[in-house]
């Protein structure tokens, strides 16, 4: 039987962290540290500069978790990256970041769009993709720059969201492994978060920035990823109690406590970095997952409960050991 493992994450945030204050006076928002921190436990993100985009984000992530796997990057036969803001319209933004990484095997590279749920469901495609036996080494990415669909006169949303990316490599392995995968959508909420936008005709027409429905956005989010995370754990035959850690996407601070407190797991076992990272959508589950291996928190052999709901809507979750 063919297992899947997490052989390597590695991470990338662009510039120097910009803290709540900076980005009050930057956009001239009529908000403050406290209420910004108090009402999401964000305190900081990261901006990327101009022309620094989501492929360039992902390739530094991607080194350093083929680094971590002991890979080189012609060893990987699957991209995929999860992103809502690719470079381009098209080519993927999976074909450049394959470019700018040297493959050259013809591996197949593929953009996910599942927004904050887009790790999620990039992973469990690689993992049907390695269980197949069709693939044996994946490179699967995160990657966002939301600041660039950002309304900056929004106070609303744009406070919450920063860029960065994380990235994995997933292989075939004779002991698991992914345990569990469960991905969900119900379109019909399409409008509780979008960026209602298009190009047509050489314009952008309707409205190119995001907008959200933020306190349905959060009774939504922490249903369905309390439902998802029991679904999984029960999928696998395990209990809360033989969690060692939850990763949640990291929206909001409020979010995840809720999460945890309903699932019943202490909010010590809940991986938490939305404070100093701000929301990352796509990014957020790999560049907590590697800020949380770094800091040798996160253990191989321990069980693990990665989670995300983003816009579409869209949920799912993914429980691994190690
Ligand atoms: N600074 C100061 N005041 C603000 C700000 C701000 N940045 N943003 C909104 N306000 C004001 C509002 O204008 C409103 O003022 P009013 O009472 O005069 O009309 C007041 O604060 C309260 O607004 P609410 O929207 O009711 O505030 P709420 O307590 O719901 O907090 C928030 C808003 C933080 C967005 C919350 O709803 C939330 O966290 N929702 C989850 C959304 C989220 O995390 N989205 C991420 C994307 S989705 C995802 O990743 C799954």
């Amino acid at each position: 039987m063919i297992f899947t493992r997490i052989t390597g994450t590695g991470s990338y945030l662009p510039g120097q962290p910009v803290s709540n204050q900076a980005l009050i006076a930057l956009h001239a928002l009529d908000s403050s540290d406290d209420w910004i921190s108090e009402r999401t436990g964000i305190r900081a993100r990261h901006i990327a500069a101009v022309g620094e985009t989501s492929s360039d984000l992902a390739f530094h992530a991607c080194q350093r978790a083929l680094a971590a796997a002991g890979r080189s990057a012609n060893d990987v036969d699957l991209i995929i990256v999860a992103t809502s803001t690719p470079d381009y319209i098209f080519p993927s933004t999976a074909a450049l970041l394959q470019k700018k990484l040297g493959i050259t095997n013809g591996a197949p590279a593929f953009d996910v769009q599942a927004v904050c749920s887009g790790f999620i469901y990039a992973l469990s495609v690689a993992e049907k993709f390695i269980r197949s036996g069709s693939h044996r080494c994946a490179l699967i990415v995160g990657s966002e720059v939301f600041s660039r669909i950002m309304d900056w006169s929004d106070r609303g949303t744009c406070v919450l969201f920063g860029d960065g990316a994380g990235a994995v490599v997933l292989e075939a392995s004779n002991s698991p492994g992914v345990l569990a995968t469960a991905l969900h959508a119900d379109g019909s909420h399409a409008d509780m978060l979008s960026v209602p936008g298009q190009i047509c005709g050489g314009q952008v027409t309707g409205d190119p920035f995001l907008r959200m429905d933020g306190q349905a956005v959060f009774k939504f989010a922490v249903k369905v990823l309390t439902e998802v995370a029991n679904e999984v754990l029960h999928a696998a035959g395990l209990t809360v109690d033989q969690l060692d850690w939850l990763i949640p996407h990291q929206a909001n601070v409020r979010i995840l406590q809720s999460t945890a407190k309903k699932l019943g797991l202490p909010s010590e076992k809940c991986i938490v970095t939305v404070d100093h990272h701000g929301n990352t959508s796509a990014a957020s589950i790999p560049l907590a997952l590697d800020e949380a291996v770094c800091q040798g928190r996160v253990q191989t052999g321990q069980n693990l409960l990665l989670e995300g709901v983003g816009g579409g809507f869209t949920w799912g979750a993914v429980l691994l050991t190690f």
